[in-house]
């Protein structure tokens, strides 16, 4: 599986054990409680978590620049992490990694999407807005790191 996004030099495809290294670096530098390398290797194993990067090559070489995680779970997707090199972000590679989901959702009969996004996540309750989510709830100090609110968001996927 293989996406030719807007920017042709951007690819986006499964995401594999060998890309950890890389996808923890961009992890630990986006979060204050970065996953661990045992929480992404969980969902490389998982039969309902789809992991998907984003590449860029640099003659020849390719470099992980941003990834996407999220759960096809009956009717809905879950997104449960994305996050972007903070020096390739502003050029759509998040919004790209919710259209690469959102194709894959739609091919396998889903008809929801949900998320939850902290409270003070400006950039990405933005970017989720511009993808169609709504704030439908909210989950009470659910971040332990910060004692922070969850929004909780959902949005349909158009057939
Ligand atoms: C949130 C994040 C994933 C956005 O990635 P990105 O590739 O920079 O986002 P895009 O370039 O695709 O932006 C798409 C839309 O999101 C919104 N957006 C993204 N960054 C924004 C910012 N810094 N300020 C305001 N709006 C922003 C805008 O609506 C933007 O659309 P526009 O460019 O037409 O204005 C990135 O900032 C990131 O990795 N943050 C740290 C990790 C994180 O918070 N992940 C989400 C966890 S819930």
């Amino acid at each position: 599986m293989s996406y030719e996004k807007d920017a042709p030099q951007v690819t986006i495809d499964l995401m594999n054990k060998t890309d950890l290294p890389e996808v923890l670096d961009i992890e630990r530098e986006s979060f204050p409680s970065p996953w661990t390398e045992g929480m992404f290797t969980r969902e490389l194993n998982s039969t309902h978590s789809v992991c998907l990067a984003a590449r860029i090559y640099v003659e020849d070489k390719s470099v992980i620049v941003a990834y996407i995680i999220f759960w096809l779970v009956a009717d809905e997707v879950h997104l449960h992490n994305l996050a972007v090199k903070k020096e390739y972000r502003r050029q759509g590679l998040a919004f790209n990694l919710m259209e690469a989901m959102v194709e894959i959702a739609g091919k396998n009969e889903i008809t929801d999407q949900t998320l939850e996004v902290r409270k003070s996540n400006t950039e990405a309750i933005k970017l989720y807005e511009k993808c169609g989510f709504v704030v439908k709830g909210i989950r009470p100090l659910y971040y332990t790191d910060t004692h922070e609110d969850a929004l909780i968001m959902w949005a349909d996927i158009k057939k």
